[in-house]
This record gives C-alpha cells, sequence and structure tokens, in this order.
C-alpha cells in the first residue's frame, strides 16, 4: 500500500494525536469509542506515530470525550432530522460515519484548507467541506442560517488563541439562528499544563487559555446558556478502564474541582 505523506504545519499535525489515539482505543479489547476508520487512515499515512509519545490515558480520555461528543451530535439530529452539523477543527475525524446521521442533515467539516484539502483522499464520503481559519469571521457564510444547528469542537479550544473562542462564539451565535455548541472544555490550568505535555511539547505548540467556570461564556453576551458540564471522571464507561487509570480516574471523580481538571464536555444552547 502506498502511504501518503503529509505536508502540514505544527498546528494542523496536532490533528494526528487525536487520529492515533482514536486508532489505539479501536485496538483495545474493550474499546471506547471503536473507530476502525481512524485506524485504517492512520495506517495509510506515512508518518512515525511513535514519535508523538500517546500514553495510555491520553487513548482512552480522547476515545470517551469523541464518543460523548458523537452522542451530543446523535441525540440533536434526532431532535432535529433537518440541522446543519459543523465540525470545527475535523481534522481526519471520520465523526460523520460514526454518527450516521438522519438523510435530511447537512454536515460541514471545518479546518484550515491543508487539512480539508487531505479529507477527500481519506474519507470519499461526501461531506461540505469548509478550508478556514475559524477565527475570520466571515467562514460561516456558506452555511445555511436557519435550520437548528450542533457546533462540535473537539480538541479545539487550547490551540486558538487569546480570546479567540469567546470571538468564535459570537460568530455562531450570530450566524445561526438557534443551535448547540458541544466542545471538551479544558481549564486555565489544563491549557496551561498542556505546553508541558510529552506530546504538544513534541509538535512545539503553544496552547492557549482555558476557563474554569462553565458559566463564563455566559457572560460574553453571545447568547449562550450552560447546558450541561459531563466530566469523564463520572461516565459509566470509566467501569473498562484498566487500572491503576481507573482507581485514579474513580478517585478524582468525588472533587468537582478535580474533576474539572480532567476531561469535561460542554454543551451550550443559543
Ligand atoms: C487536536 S486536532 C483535533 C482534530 C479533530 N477534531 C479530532 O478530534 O480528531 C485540532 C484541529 O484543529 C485545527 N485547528 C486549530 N486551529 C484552527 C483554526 N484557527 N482554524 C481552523 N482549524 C484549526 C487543526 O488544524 C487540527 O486539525
Amino acid at each position: 500500500m502506498q502511504r501518503i505523506r503529509l505536508n502540514l504545519n505544527q498546528l494542523e499535525e496536532t490533528l494526528l494525536i487525536t487520529l492515533w489515539a482514536k486508532a489505539l482505543d479501536s485496538k483495545l479489547p474493550v474499546p471506547m469509542l471503536g473507530d476502525t476508520h481512524s485506524a485504517e487512515i492512520a495506517d495509510r499515512i506515512d508518518y512515525d506515530f511513535s514519535t508523538l509519545k500517546i500514553k495510555d490515558s491520553l487513548t482512552y480520555e480522547t476515545a470517551l470525550r469523541s464518543r460523548m461528543l458523537d452522542d451530543a451530535v446523535r441525540s440533536f439530529t434526532t431532535a432535529h432530522p433537518n440541522a446543519v452539523v459543523v465540525d470545527l477543527g475535523c481534522g481526519l475525524d471520520p465523526r460523520m460515519i460514526r454518527c450516521h446521521p438522519p438523510a435530511g442533515i447537512d454536515w460541514y467539516d471545518v479546518d484550515f484548507p491543508e487539512v480539508v484539502a487531505l479529507r477527500p483522499q481519506f474519507l470519499p464520503e461526501s461531506t461540505h467541506l469548509i478550508g478556514a481559519d475559524i477565527t475570520d469571521p466571515d467562514w460561516p457564510a456558506d452555511i445555511p442560517r436557519d435550520r437548528p444547528a450542533i457546533i462540535i469542537a473537539e480538541g479545539l479550544i487550547p490551540f486558538l488563541p487569546s480570546d479567540s473562542f469567546q470571538l468564535l462564539t459570537r460568530t455562531l451565535t450570530t450566524h445561526f439562528t438557534t443551535g448547540e455548541i458541544a466542545l471538551n472544555g479544558y481549564t486555565r490550568f489544563a491549557a496551561w499544563a498542556m505546553k508541558y505535555h510529552p506530546t504538544i511539547k513534541a509538535l512545539g505548540i503553544k496552547a492557549a487559555t482555558g476557563f474554569d467556570d462553565p458559566r463564563i461564556p455566559e457572560t460574553w453576551n453571545t447568547g449562550l446558556t450552560l447546558i450541561d458540564e459531563d466530566f469523564l471522571t463520572r461516565a459509566p464507561q470509566i467501569a473498562a478502564w484498566p487500572q491503576p487509570l481507573r482507581a485514579l480516574t474513580r478517585a478524582m471523580s468525588h472533587s468537582t474541582t478535580l474533576s474539572r481538571q480532567g476531561a469535561r464536555i460542554l454543551r451550550y444552547h443559543f
């Protein structure tokens, strides 16, 4: 098999972290996500994934948070079968295949132009592709405004400089009439600590800021209302995690402050 060499910058290369974590999960005896498409995509890329130094904990966490975000997409698209789904910073994630949305859904995958240009080679299924820097407020221009929208941002927020996530929420709530934003949130500490993460360090990425209180986005006057904050530490799937990760995660689950430092899924209505 001819493997494809990618020509991406460091920020774009972060897609390899999540892709590889999902690929590793799919090979576990009890996968959290079971995304064999990510494994097939990774097999076709000419890259030494071992240089990412992905720890088991990151594999489990990434797969579970992705599953929780997929669940958010499934429940929104079941309730709104004419919705648009927007996957921001989609990388090479085959989320639409995993979610298998109703036929009336229009799915938009958004990332830098160099990244979305790769998707047809690896993911021939048809989603609408938008190649843009999402800190540019004009990127949603081609997406219908008048349908309910669910916007997913997985693994994206820490790479957005300073207040650009706040500006992004304004762009979204100005463009779309109604909908939901679902993302994995990072506290200020978690965002700061990311720059010491071996994988992020290996890629030379400077992580941006996070927020602790999930209600902070409600104060930005962008029309967001918190729906819920779900901690991975309290997810039932933790029961299938190996020891000592399971015991450590269970111990963390008793404290909201500690749970917040781990992965959490935040959903906002607008
Ligand atoms: C860690 S990867 C996550 C990829 C995907 N969401 C997943 O879960 O597999 C972060 C992605 O965000 C994209 N990204 C970061 N900043 C962006 C920006 N300003 N505009 C568009 N895409 C961006 C990167 O190119 C990369 O594909």
